[in-house]
């Protein structure tokens, strides 16, 4: 779990900012990664909520070898052995049951595990994962709830993800236990529909730019 843990902090430490995106056509994917590496963030998390979304993941493995792939919105163990085969680098859940945390903590691969309590926190720290997603991030406390749990629980980190924008970003990133945030706002799905690269680069460019505390 050490070497995992490991691997994923590395990842967290690529950009401060994971664009989290909803591709329906996975034909855009590679140029899509393309875009947001040349604009500076690397790490993109591909969410599996469209049907196509594991050949997006796919494409992106193959074709844009240079950006980390995340699989996004794992819900169950089936989705893991899929997510590792269409090539993800890691792993992402929004929320995390027993048996889905069982089933991450035996993948091959890391897992950046969702909760939204502290006691869903220690939950999983118990477990040995160290870096875990707050979502959904505003509503479950923000900031706020973020400096709270860093006294308790010294030994984790967050990437919180859900609900934040360019606006809200920084009072996250400011935050000592938060390793980088996540969010659709740099790949809305106006902008990823309408293949407009142009504006999604801008808008990661911006993102990119964002620092840590
Ligand atoms: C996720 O899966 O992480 C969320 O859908 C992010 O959503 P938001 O940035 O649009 O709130």
């Amino acid at each position: 779990m050490r070497d995992r843990t490991n691997i994923l902090l590395a990842i967290a430490a690529r950009a401060p900012v994971i664009p989290v995106v909803t591709i329906e056509d996975p034909s855009l994917a590679p140029a899509l990664a393309a875009t947001l590496v040349e604009a500076g963030l690397p790490v993109v998390e591909v969410t599996l909520r469209t049907p196509r979304a594991l050949d997006a993941i796919r494409a992106i493995a193959r074709h844009a070898p240079e950006a980390v792939v995340l699989a996004g919105t794992i819900v169950t163990p089936s989705q893991i052995g899929e997510a590792i085969d269409a090539g993800a680098a890691a792993l992402v859940t929004p929320g995390t049951s027993p048996g889905l945390a069982d089933a991450l903590a035996a993948a091959p691969i890391p897992a950046m595990p969702g909760c939204a309590t502290v006691s869903e926190a220690m939950a999983l720290h118990e477990r040995g994962f160290d870096l875990l997603k707050l979502f959904p991030a505003a509503a479950s406390g923000g900031p706020a709830w973020l400096k709270g749990i860093a006294g308790p629980l010294p030994g984790l980190r967050f990437c919180p993800t859900g609900g934040i924008d360019a606006q809200s970003a920084p009072a996250y990133l400011a935050c000592p236990n938060v390793a980088c945030v996540g969010g659709t706002w740099v790949t809305p799905a106006t902008l990823v529909a309408a293949g407009d690269l142009a504006a999604i680069g801008r808008l990661a460019r911006a993102a990119a730019a964002l620092m840590r505390g």
